[in-house]
C-alpha cells in the first residue's frame, strides 16, 4: 500500500503542484499543460529509451538499475503521468558489451524516438552512447557511472551521482585512517574507463595524504586467472590492496589472494556492489570494504518509503545503489519535463541543468555545472555474507 508521503510525492512530481522556481528555459511560467493527477489527458505517451546490461557480466547492475527506474515510471503513471501525458519506458539489453550500447541507443533516438535516454551504470558503455546522444541533441541521464568523462562528453549528458575524483579521494582516506594502512597496491582493470579513473584518483588522494603505492598492476576484465598479478603484489608486502573493479572479478581476486596467502584487506569502489559478489567470493570476501551511492539502512523519509516500495514491487528484495539511482534519475527526468512544460530537448536540457534540491532517494540532487551531482558516498562492509552500512562520508 502506497503512503500518504508517497501519493503526495508522486502527485508533486506528476501534476506540477510544486512550486517550481529558478528553473531553465520554459520551467515555471504559463502555458503548462493543465492535466494533473487526476486528469490524464491522454495526449500521447512519452517515449523514454533506457540501455542496461540485462544479461552478460554486469547483468546485476543492469537489472537493479532497470528495476529502479520501472518502478519510478509505474509510479508516475499510476499518478497519471507529467502534464497529462504518461511514460512509455523502452528498455534495450546492451548485453554488457562494448558496441552494443551505441548501436541499441541509435535505435532507441532514431527509430523509437524516444525524447531522453536512461543509461548506463558503466562508465565505458556510458562513454559509448553519450556522443550518440549529444549528436542528436537528446538529453541522456546516467544513473550510475562515475567517471568524470562522461558528462564531458557534451552539454546534453547528465548524471545523478557523484564523480570518482571524489570516490577514489574518500577510500584514499578510508584506507589511511580506519584501514591505517601506509603501503598500499593498486589492481586495475585495464578494460575498464571506470577502473582506470578510480585507480588514477585513488592515487592522487593516497600519495597526498602520505601514503606510499608499493604495487601498481593490470588485469583484464573477464580474466579469470590473476595469480601471477597477486604473487607479484604480495612480494610488494602491502598493507593493503585497492581493487578498483567490478563484482565478477572481485569476488575471483579475491578468492584468489586467500588462496596465495595475501591476507591483508582488498577494497572496493561502487563497482563491488553485487548480490554476486557474496555468492561468488563467499568467505573471501568476508570483511572487505567498498565505497558506494547509497544504503537502504541510511536514507531519508522518502528514501525509507522508496525502499518499501522496492521490497513490494520485487518480492522483497533490497535494493542497491543501481536500484536507487535508477529511480532517482527516472524522477529528475519527470521532474524536468514537468519544469520545460514539455519534451522540447532545448527546454528539457535547461530544466535538466537547472534541477536544485530535488528530493531524490538517495540524497538532495542539485545538477551542477558539470552536468553532475555532489553527493555523499556511503562505505559499506561485507559481514556475515551481506553488506553492513559503515558510515556515510560527505563531500
Ligand atoms: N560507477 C560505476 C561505473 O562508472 C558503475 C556502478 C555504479 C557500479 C553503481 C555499481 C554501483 O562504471
Amino acid at each position: 500500500m502506497k503512503t500518504l508521503a508517497t501519493i503526495q510525492r508522486v502527485m508533486a512530481v506528476a501534476g506540477g503542484l510544486l512550486l517550481a522556481t529558478g528553473c531553465g528555459p520554459g520551467g515555471g511560467g504559463g502555458g503548462n499543460a493543465t492535466g494533473g493527477a487526476n486528469t490524464p489527458a491522454g495526449g500521447g505517451e512519452i517515449i523514454v529509451g533506457e540501455y542496461a546490461s540485462l544479461t552478460g557480466k554486469e547483468a546485476t547492475f543492469g537489472v537493479s538499475s532497470h528495476n529502479g527506474t520501472q518502478l519510478a515510471i509505474d509510479e508516475l503513471n499510476a499518478a497519471g503521468g507529467v502534464l497529462g501525458k504518461r511514460f512509455k519506458l523502452l528498455t534495450e539489453d546492451d548485453q554488457s558489451k562494448a558496441g552494443e550500447s551505441a548501436t541499441v541507443v541509435n535505435k532507441l533516438i532514431a527509430r523509437e524516438g524516444a525524447v531522453a535516454i536512461l543509461g548506463e551504470v558503466a562508465s565505458s558503455r556510458s562513454l559509448e552512447a553519450a556522443p550518440i546522444c549529444q549528436q542528436a541533441g537528446i538529453p541522456m541521464i546516467s544513473p550510475s557511472s562515475t567517471n568524470p568523462k562522461v558528462t564531458e562528453t557534451g552539454d546534453c549528458v547528465f548524471r545523478v551521482c557523484f564523480i570518482d575524483p571524489f570516490q577514489g579521494t574518500v577510500m584514499a582516506n578510508f584506507a589511511l585512517k580506519t584501514l591505517k594502512a601506509k603501503r598500499v597496491a593498486i589492481f586495475t582493470d585495464v578494460k575498464s574507463d571506470y577502473s582506470k579513473g578510480l585507480a588514477k584518483f585513488f592515487k592522487e588522494g593516497f600519495l597526498k595524504g602520505g601514503g606510499e603505492i608499493v604495487s601498481e598492476l593490470d588485469f583484464n576484465g573477464g580474466d579469470k586467472d590473476f595469480k601471477g598479478q597477486l604473487t607479484t603484489i604480495k612480494a610488494a608486502n602491502p598493507e593493503a590492496v585497492f581493487l578498483p573493479g567490478y563484482y565478477t572479478d572481485a569476488a575471483l581476486i579475491c578468492i584468489q589472494a586467500k588462496q596465495l596467502g595475501l591476507n591483508v584487506p582488498l577494497f572496493g569502489g561502487d563497482g563491488w556492489e553485487s548480490d554476486q559478489l557474496l555468492k561468488i567470493g563467499q568467505e573471501a570476501v568476508e570483511g572487505n570494504y567498498f565505497s558506494t551511492h547509497y544504503s537502504p539502512e541510511a536514507g531519508s523519509e522518502n528514501g525509507k518509503r522508496f525502499v518499501a516500495a522496492y521490497q513490494k514491487a520485487y518480492k522483497g528484495e533490497l535494493p542497491d545503489a543501481m536500484a536507487a539511482l535508477g529511480y532517482d534519475s527516472a524522477m529528475i527526468l519527470a521532474d524536468a519535463i514537468r519544469r520545460a512544460g514539455g519534451t522540447d530537448p532545448a527546454k528539457l536540457k535547461g530544466a535538466l541543468a537547472a534541477t536544485k534540491d530535488f528530493d531524490a532517494v538517495t540524497g538532495k540532487i542539485t545538477i551542477n555545472p558539470q552536468r553532475d551531482a555532489t553527493k555523499s558516498a556511503v562505505i559499506l562492509q561485507v559481514k556475515e555474507g551481506k553488506f553492513k552500512y559503515v558510515e556515510t562520508i560527505n563531500p
